[in-house]
């Protein structure tokens, strides 16, 4: 396979580039693009020094497959470009998701999506509704899921490196002392806030995203995990109540999910079917912490949180790095590889 990342300074396209060699993934021959800040930089894979290209000067024939993370503005751009060329892109921005010619996928619930695609272009879901979809799957599939009502906790990584940056700045450079927190929140400075619409140090802002146009008070976070959610599970009907908040957490989203399915479901059964599946760990109590790094999802809690036995509540937390976006994308390379698929 003749690979190519898009994005491949950032922290989404190194951690790709970590994953094909943990994955061992037959590559050929490895390109690697970003934007011209960063044309010339050498990066390291396999031993290897691949020099970075300035995407705006390549030229793509000859890619097989395109892992794309370079934001929604530049994969509008390449991403069509390599596809003409004849390489497969998987892209993880939201530029294509909602196209009803582009598969939007996550091979352990719906990689039948790759038996058809027309534009050469593949979609990687967003990171928070990635979280959910492993089990929600394995639970619709026992009880025909109705409705889901999730709150997210988001890390700052998901804002790409200037979210990371931001916290750790403030987390280093307040002026103040911690402890006066507890009393009075604005006794600490964290300077002015930047990437994010408030303090992301110690904080919960409950605003992830920006906020849509229509005047819903909806943000795009939120729009993403509605829409994402129906297309990744085939449920167009599915009722969607979303949340979206941003924490002071690095890496590893979370979500709070209270699931109505048309049947009555069993904890028992539940916890069994979930733990059937190299993909996922069951913890009761998982966090962000737990899962940075790691590859499967973590679910925990699973309750009847109220008399409704239709009715189930959980907690999830996933890598966003990772299964939210390289993991998921190198494996649906490694699916189109299974494939043999057919380039257009
Ligand atoms: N972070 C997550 O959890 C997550 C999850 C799912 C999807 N995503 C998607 O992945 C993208 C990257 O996320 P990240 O966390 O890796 O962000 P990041 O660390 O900020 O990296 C952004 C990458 O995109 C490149 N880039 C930016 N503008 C470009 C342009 N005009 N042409 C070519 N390359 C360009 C950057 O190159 P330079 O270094 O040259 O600027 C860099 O390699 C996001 O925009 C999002 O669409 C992220």
């Amino acid at each position: 396979m003749n690979l190519a990342i898009f994005g491949a300074t950032g922290q989404v396209g190194q951690v790709m580039a970590q994953i094909l060699i943990e994955r061992d993934f037959p590559v050929d021959s490895i390109r690697f693009f970003a934007s011209s800040r960063s044309k010339g930089k050498l990066i390291e894979f396999n031993g290897k020094q691949i020099e970075v290209e300035d995407a705006e000067e390549g030229a793509f024939s000859g890619i097989d497959i395109a892992l794309f993370s370079c934001g929604a503005a530049a994969s509008k751009i390449y991403a069509p470009r390599v596809a003409k060329e004849g390489g497969i892109v998987i892209d993880n921005s939201s530029c294509f998701r909602q196209d009803p010619k582009v598969p939007l996928v996550v091979p352990e619930v719906n990689s039948y999506a790759l038996n058809e695609i027309p534009l050469n272009i593949v979609a990687n879901p967003n990171c928070t509704t990635m979280v959910a979809m492993p089990p929600l799957k394995i639970l619709h599939d026992l009880w025909n899921l109705k409705k889901m009502v999730a709150t997210s906790f988001q890390a700052v990584s998901g804002s790409g490196k200037a979210g990371v940056d931001e916290l750790s700045d403030q987390l280093t450079n307040y002026q103040g002392n911690l402890r006066d927190l507890a009393f009075d929140g604005t006794l600490v400075n964290f300077g002015k806030p930047n990437k994010f619409p408030k303090i992301a140090a110690l904080n919960v802002i409950p605003m992830a995203g920006s906020f849509l146009e229509d005047g819903s008070n909806i943000t795009s976070e939120e729009q993403k995990l509605i829409n994402e959610s129906r297309k990744i599970l085939d449920l167009p009907d599915l009722i969607v109540s979303a949340t979206c908040t941003r924490v002071s957490v690095m890496t590893g989203h979370s979500l709070s999910l209270t699931l109505t399915f048309e049947k009555n479901t069993d904890v028992k059964v539940a916890i069994e079917a979930l733990s059937n599946k190299d993909y996922i760990v069951l913890d009761n109590v998982p966090t962000p912490q737990t899962a940075a790094g790691k590859d499967p999802t973590y679910v925990g809690r699973i309750r009847h949180a109220t008399d409704n036995l239709n009715e189930l509540s959980m907690f999830v937390v996933g890598d966003n790095l990772r299964k939210g976006a390289a993991l998921n994308a190198v494996q649906i390379a490694e699916a189109l590889v299974d494939k043999k698929f057919k380039k257009i």
